[in-house]
């Protein structure tokens, strides 16, 4: 394996093997033990930049990284620019780095406009990239799908649009939306963007 020390804005990995995102798995014990075992970044679970909006206590409490090894990327959801600012402020006094899931292809997610939703939206997911930027003071990156469905394939599209916008760095997951987790991922699309 080609292990490498990587920069993201100005957080520095130790290698460039970051664990993903994955809601209802990398929670606090995952997260610790993944460090244990020499990961150079881990994700939270997505958290709700709604839910940040409104003070929900339950999700306040899933941010809890008090003695986690450094450094840990939260990973927010959401479309609202007023949420989008609350969460980044809120969450950047304790994140090194805040992704924003622009690829949950849930049902529950995308029908209020959320995850991978924004795919058929470029314009406001670059407003919401473009406010996590003026508000946080840590790196922002974004996670994004290849496209909503194989008609419509924007990956080249949003990665130019959303490192104009500021971020930092970003992850493609090489399906569609329509594909979910289903079929192989289609690599050409990384070598791509
Ligand atoms: C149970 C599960 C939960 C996931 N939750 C998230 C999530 O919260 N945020 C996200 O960006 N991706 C999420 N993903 C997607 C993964 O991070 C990853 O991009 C995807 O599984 C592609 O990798 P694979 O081809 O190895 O499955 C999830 C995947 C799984 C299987």
């Amino acid at each position: 394996m080609f292990l490498k020390k990587l920069k993201i804005g100005n957080v520095e990995l130790d290698n460039n093997i970051i664990l993903a995102p994955m809601a209802g798995v990398t929670d606090r014990p995952f997260r610790i033990i993944a460090k244990e075992y020499g990961v150079g970044l881990v994700v939270t679970e997505m958290i709700s930049s709604k839910a940040i909006f409104y003070d929900d206590k339950k999700t306040k409490k899933m941010l809890n990284m008090k003695d986690e090894k450094r450094p840990i990327s939260v990973q927010i959801f959401g479309n609202d620019l007023d949420a989008i600012k609350v969460a980044v402020e809120y969450i950047n006094n304790f994140a090194d780095i805040i992704d924003i899931n622009m690829g949950c292809p849930a049902p529950k997610i995308v029908k209020n406009g959320d995850g991978s939703a924004l795919l058929k939206d470029l314009t406001l997911a670059e407003k919401i990239i473009k406010t996590a930027v003026e508000y946080s003071n840590v790196p922002i990156t974004v996670k994004f799908r290849k496209g909503w469905d194989n008609k419509s394939i924007v990956a080249t599209e949003f990665a130019e649009m959303a490192e104009k916008a500021g971020a930092k760095m970003l992850t493609i997951h090489g399906r569609a939306r329509e594909e979910y987790y289903s079929r192989k991922c289609g690599f050409r699309y990384y070598k791509r963007c």
